[in-house]
């Protein structure tokens, strides 16, 4: 098990999870309604305890959904099984995802990004590369430069979200938004980005 496997899996093992607040990520339903995003194939990457990939598949989406840490793992399967969902499950590296991937038309992470990117961008943008086709959306929901009262949550600029994801995905809406946390209070500042994946489709 690698270091980073072993410190995530601590973390959900010892309760340290204040990102899991639980609830479906408003702003993942916003983004599906205001943009009509139709129900296909999903991938979330670090999908947590599954709350949202829950709600993916039980809006009709195909859903595969990753993360490193076993215990988390174990607790979204659980749950998909009490909301009798059918979702695939995979305890991996999404920075070096060796599973068979077909191209999914969605891709969603809530918290992941910020966190993989210092540690293992390069990739964390293969696994991208390998898993979209030109014209499939990722919604990615990150940690905001501009919060000033949460110390914890990884942060990240306008500027390197651009730098970092804009060869690969040109960005289809970049605003600002608040996570939620649990019992629905409002959390710390976000960034919601929806980016479409660049090149000429095939079909
Ligand atoms: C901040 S938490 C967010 C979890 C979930 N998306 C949520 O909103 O509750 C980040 C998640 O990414 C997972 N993660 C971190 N690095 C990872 C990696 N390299 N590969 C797969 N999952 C990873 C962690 O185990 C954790 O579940």
């Amino acid at each position: 098990m690698s270091e980073f496997a072993i410190r995530w899996n601590e973390r959900y093992q010892n309760n340290d999870t204040p990102w899991d607040s639980r609830l479906v990520s408003k702003e993942l339903i916003r983004v599906l309604k205001d943009h009509s995003i139709e129900p296909g194939r999903a991938l979330e990457l670090g999908c947590g305890t599954g709350t949202n990939a829950i709600y993916l598949a039980e809006q009709g989406f195909a859903v595969t959904a990753v993360d490193i840490s076993e215990r988390a793992i174990d607790t979204a399967a659980m749950k998909a099984n009490e909301a009798n969902v059918d979702i695939r499950f995979v305890l991996s590296d999404i920075t070096d995802l060796q599973m068979v991937v077909s191209p999914f038309d969605f891709v969603f992470d809530r918290g992941c990004y910020h966190c993989v990117r210092k540690e293992k961008l390069s990739g964390f943008l293969n696994t991208l590369k390998k898993c979209t086709r030109p014209g499939s959306l990722w919604l990615t929901l990150s940690g905001n430069s501009h919060e000033s009262d949460d110390e914890h949550i990884p942060k990240v600029s306008e500027e390197e979200l651009k730098a970092e994801l804009g060869d690969l995905f040109e960005f289809v809406q970049l605003r600002e938004f608040h996570f939620e946390d649990e019992g629905e209070r409002q959390g710390p500042l976000g960034w919601s980005a929806l980016l479409k994946r660049k090149g000429e489709r095939a079909d």
